[in-house]
């Protein structure tokens, strides 16, 4: 069991000496290590499993350190996005500075950070005097964490779980954009949808091609965020199930069987609500005993319902398609 504890003091001091601490943000868990540290940075690959070809998210709490980061000229684009989305879960990816270890961007000339608005991660960055390389703290592939609980299931070899009484409000990872001149492509959707950068005066695409040419990683994967059960999407809910069925929906409209395990992630299907509850509800069904397949409802892929689907359909890619 990781030694957990809200003392963000300690954590700090963790971070410093090399060490790894989970923490709260408002999207996710993240595994940290001080983004300088090779050596720490290198030993988050390893406590999760996860391929060194994915590069991960470089963690702020002030926009100084931006300075750090990337390299000058930074371009104005990045300082409209944050002055209107951090603290915030919008992960920005901009040209590197030569100083940023190459662990952290798998080699890529580019580099992603973002100003988490959690009080208890922000807090751990400046107590720790350092920006802070963070994937989620989950295993590759596996569901995301939203909860210490869901961190203890997956990983060991972490220093420290920091928890907090603040919760993780948003429940979906970040949106990821790369910035191309005054243009920024959505490369992961996320709560920070096209339409909230558009609507605030951002030139903005969902363009997938150009996704794939900036880099080739798992946020790209077709397969990521899975149950360790099969799991399978309907839109319309089936007449029966399989006996040993866990359901996922989003309202609490259906009448459902007594004897079937469900979970509701949102009594009126309400989409911030779904995101918030999504990786949870999934939790929940993989960890119960005496369910063996999850059926989970599919939403309409507007606003942040893409973020959910698109984790949805990764989670869902070995099973996709049956129950549709
Ligand atoms: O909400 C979040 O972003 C969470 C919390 C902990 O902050 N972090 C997170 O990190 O989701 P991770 O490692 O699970 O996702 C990092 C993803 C990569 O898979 C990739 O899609 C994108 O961020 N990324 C990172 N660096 C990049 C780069 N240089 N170019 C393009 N995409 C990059
Ligand atoms: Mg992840």
């Amino acid at each position: 069991m990781i030694p957990y504890g809200n003392d963000i003091e300690k954590a700090a001091q963790i971070i410093k000496a090399g060490g790894l601490v989970a923490f709260p943000t408002e999207t996710v868990y993240g595994l940290g290590a001080s983004a300088f540290n090779k050596v720490a940075v290198a030993r988050i690959f390893e406590v999760k499993q996860r391929p060194s070809f994915d590069p991960l998210i470089v963690h702020i709490s002030s926009i100084d350190q931006l300075n750090m980061l990337f390299e000058s000229p930074i371009e104005p684009l990045v300082y409209k996005l944050a002055e209107l989305f951090w603290p915030g879960p919008l992960t920005i990816v901009h040209k590197k500075k030569a100083g940023v270890p190459d662990i952290i961007t798998s080699g890529l000339d580019t580099v992603a950070v973002r100003m988490p608005s959690h009080t208890t991660a922000r807090k751990l960055i400046e107590l720790a005097e350092i920006p802070i390389a963070a994937p989620s703290a989950n295993r590759f592939g596996r569901i995301s964490p939203t909860k210490p609980q869901h961190v203890q299931k997956q990983l060991t070899g972490v220093e420290y779980l920091l928890t907090s009484d603040e919760a993780v409000k948003i429940g979906i990872e970040s949106t990821v954009v790369a910035i191309d001149g005054d243009t920024c492509n959505i490369l992961r959707p996320g709560a920070i949808t096209l339409e909230h950068l558009t609507n605030n005066g951002i030139k903005a695409e969902s363009n997938k091609e150009k996704a794939s040419k900036a880099l080739s990683s798992p946020g790209l994967l077709k397969s990521h965020y899975a149950p360790l059960k099969p799991l399978y999407m309907f839109s319309r809910l089936p007449e029966t199930f399989p006996s040993n069925s866990g359901i996922i929906v989003h309202s609490n409209k259906y009448n459902l069987p007594d004897n079937i395990k469900t979970a509701i992630t949102s009594d009126n299907n309400t989409m911030t609500e779904i995101a918030a509850n999504l990786f949870e509800s999934l939790h929940q069904m993989e960890d119960d005993p005496s369910i063996d397949n999850i059926f989970i409802e599919v939403v309409e892929k507007n606003g942040i319902g893409i973020a959910i689907m698109d984790r949805v359909q990764k989670a869902a890619f070995h099973t996709e398609q049956r129950y549709l």
